[in-house]
């Protein structure tokens, strides 16, 4: 966020930086328990308490707001500022760019966070994701290597290092350059500029996982919710998801790559473009 607004504060606009901090925070690094503990609540938008945080305006020209996915949903923070008051308040009538940094699968949330946006009558102007660009099964890997242990290295010297690549974080000062013609109020071309730049792409048997997956954890989500004792259903529910990213997500991959792609193109193009130009 700080390379994505460094060619603002170059050009002399005034840059305000609100970070958000859940209260009480999240454990880190995460355990089996923890992290699948809070899908139900994340899946079903359950808001939790944040930390106090001040804005200095009761309008802003364009909010820039970065979040991560959870669970194919907006995170447990994210929602909870989706929920606050005085972001509400400010997000009226105002231009929003989203910035996602996420493993890889991010659509799913990004299409409830477009709703709640403009539910609050804020306008999508914008939207960056950053991914590991890794093949899926590397970055389950070695996100998993990250998330639990704790360590942001390569594991063993064998596994590339998880998330977001350097590369990736350097060129958000690129993308930054491009909001500096749009701010006099035209954002029209903004989406094109940062689809052209790479600052958002959209990967087709990503795209079939995360909207299948995405209808199946609500469900999830909902009989979780009702169990008196949660512990093994979530643990049924670990199961299940090992399942379908290791043994599912592969054979996915391959029928999309050799028989969907190929016998639907226009079909999956004019998807794959209705996700990245926001349409
Ligand atoms: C509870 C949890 C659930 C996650 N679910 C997803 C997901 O659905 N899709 C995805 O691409 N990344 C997912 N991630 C990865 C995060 O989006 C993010 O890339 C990762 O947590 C690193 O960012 P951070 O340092 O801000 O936590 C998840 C992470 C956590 C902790």
């Amino acid at each position: 966020m700080d390379r994505f607004t460094a060619p603002l504060v170059e050009a002399g606009v005034t840059v305000e930086t609100v970070v958000v901090r859940p209260n009480p925070g999240f454990p880190f690094p995460w355990t089996s328990d923890t992290f699948f503990g809070e899908m139900p609540d994340c899946v079903l938008s359950v808001p939790r308490g944040l930390e106090p945080f001040s804005l200095g305006a009761t309008r802003y020209d364009l909010i820039i707001l970065g979040y991560t996915p959870w669970f194919l949903s907006p995170s447990i923070p994210t929602n909870s500022l989706l929920q606050d008051p005085a972001f509400q308040s400010v997000l009226k009538d105002t231009p929003v760019i989203t910035v996602t940094g996420c493993r890889n699968m991010w659509i799913s949330a990004h299409i409830r966070l477009r709703k709640s946006l403009e539910d609050r009558g804020a306008r999508l102007v914008g939207n960056i994701a950053l991914v590991d660009r890794h093949l899926n099964l590397v970055s389950l890997l070695t996100i998993m290597h990250w998330l639990f242990g704790g360590k942001k290295d390569r594991w063993r010297n064998i596994l590339p290092v998880p998330g977001v690549s350097q590369t990736d974080i350097d060129r958000m000062s690129d993308y930054g350059r491009l909001v500096l013609p749009a701010l006099a109020g035209d954002w029209s071309g903004l989406q094109p500029a940062l689809v052209g730049a790479g600052a958002v792409d959209v990967k087709p048997h990503l795209l079939f996982i995360e909207r299948n997956g995405a209808r199946i954890f609500g469900i999830w989500a909902n009989v979780i919710v009702r169990k008196g004792n949660r512990k093994p259903w979530l643990r049924a529910f670990k199961w299940y998801i090992m399942f379908a990213l290791f043994l599912l997500g592969p054979l996915v991959y391959l029928i999309t790559q050799l028989i969907i792609r190929p016998l639907f193109y226009r079909k999956v193009n004019s998807v794959r473009k209705h996700y990245l130009y926001l349409n």
